[in-house]
């Protein structure tokens, strides 16, 4: 079965794709408020140093399963553990990758709709609970929400039957370095409102009071929702990498590029928020009843390019969670990209629709995958590269064979946390989930 596999064509496209599936709506709707409710700049330290030691070497574990074995989730595991169970932890990944896919696009269609709203005539909020009942009355009206949603969806499935480079890389390469420009004039905008240091404030003060076990957990959880692990994303984008490409480097850039996304989205936000006099809160309340509100008043451009940026940080995530599952059936069963594309999108369509018809549905795909899913496939993945596959395989993938410097230096300490921290850690987030 020598069929060439797709590639990445340059290392910008990689760390662009990397960077797109963990920039998201984690970024935009939970990351400013966490900040600012768990101490400021006391919490973004935490969170660094959960990212850096914890998400990371998961990251790492992760790429290098893709992109030594150069195989699609379940592949790559049956191949660095064959004729073991291990394999069919895969499953649990492609399953968790579906069922995200599936409840993010409901959010995804949302974006659409509020996009095309800011685009025509009449995008006027006069207070939260006003923007509130026109959120309700969106959902309320099934037809709404499902158009949008099939749109998004479609867009996803457009990108990804495109192939590898020529869809996911290429859109990655054009629209995030856009998407960083026009969060950037929404900084702009929002720092100059009068009384937009309060919101400053309340990022950057550092409270070390407020830090407490709840704050470390929500740092952790946060480190890996952003970093897209556990559901095979990264090890499918890096199952797509060439030889010469370095995963120290490609991991860096793309954790970098989505935490200093993460902090210019909460200075687009609060600064706002606070001179507006309005209560911050998350998730999509902030971004579809508050934000509405305050940006709708500044006119019709910053609506416009804040509900674009919504849709491009969504359409970059979902783009890799339906990634998982076409790489899967591509590889293990044979199909056509096109066709597999077609058969995930219906039925991502069919959960799709289930969860924006009901909010039981959406808040059980939501817990079960951020709380168990991915906690679950991110420990397989450490254990795999930790423990499974052999030193000396780790070290020449992680290295280039030995020719980077850099890599060779950080091996130890990587390779450590992988083994012995990684797993423990997210045993600890596991059990602080639940309690
Ligand atoms: N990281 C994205 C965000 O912050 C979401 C995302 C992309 C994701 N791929 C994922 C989350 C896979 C879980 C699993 O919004």
């Amino acid at each position: 079965m020598a069929q060439t596999r797709d590639s990445f064509g340059s290392r910008f496209a990689v760390v662009m794709a990397l960077a797109g599936s963990a920039i998201g709506l984690g970024n935009i709707w939970r990351f400013p408020y966490m900040v600012g409710q768990y101490g400021g700049a006391a919490f973004i330290l935490v969170y660094l140093a959960c990212l850096v030691l914890i998400a990371l070497p998961i990251f790492f574990a992760e790429s290098i399963i893709g992109k030594s074995t150069g195989r699609d989730t379940f592949g790559a595991l049956e191949s660095i553990a064959p004729g073991t169970g291990w394999k069919n932890a895969g499953y649990i990944a492609i399953v968790a990758s579906f069922v995200v896919l599936s409840f993010y696009s409901v959010v995804g269609g949302w974006s659409v709709d509020y996009l095309l709203r800011a685009c025509t005539s009449g995008f006027h909020f006069e207070d939260p609970a006003q923007a509130a009942s026109v959120f309700r009355d969106m959902n309320a009206s099934a037809v709404e929400p499902l158009l949008c949603l099939v749109v998004f969806l479609g867009l996803t499935a457009v990108i990804v039957s495109a192939g590898v480079d020529k869809g996911i890389g290429r859109f990655a390469k054009i629209t995030m370095p856009l998407l960083f420009l026009m969060v950037l004039l929404i900084v702009w905008r929002s720092l100059h409102l009068p009384g937009a240091r309060a919101g400053v404030d309340y990022l950057l003060r550092p409270e070390f009071s407020k830090l407490n076990g709840r704050a470390v957990a929500a740092a952790l959880g946060q480190a890996f929702f952003t970093l897209s692990l556990g559901v095979g994303t990264v090890l499918t984008y890096s199952s797509y990498m060439r030889k010469e490409e370095n995963i120290l480097h490609s991991g860096l850039w793309s954790a970098f590029f989505d935490t200093v996304f993460a902090l210019f989205a909460g200075f687009a936000i609060m600064p706002a928020v606070f001179s507006y006099g309005i209560e911050p809160g998350a998730g999509p309340s902030l971004v579809f009843e508050t934000l509405p509100v305050i940006f709708s008043r500044m006119g019709w451009v910053v609506p416009v390019i804040f509900f674009l940026s919504i849709l491009i940080a969504a359409l970059t995530s979902s783009i890799s969670m339906l990634e998982v599952v076409v790489a899967w059936l591509v590889d293990q069963k044979g199909m056509s990209r096109r066709n597999a594309t077609i058969l995930t999108f219906v039925c991502a369509l069919a959960l799709g629709s289930a969860c924006a018809l009901s909010p039981r549905v959406f808040s059980t795909c939501d817990f079960l995958t951020s709380n168990v899913l991915m906690m679950a496939g991110a420990f397989i993945f450490a254990i795999v590269a930790g423990w499974k596959m052999s030193r000396s395989e780790f070290h020449k993938h992680f290295t280039n064979f030995g020719t980077s410097r850099a890599s060779s230096a950080a091996f130890p300490l990587i390779y450590f946390l992988i083994r012995y921290i990684t797993p423990i850690a997210i045993i600890a987030i596991a059990v602080a989930n639940f309690f």
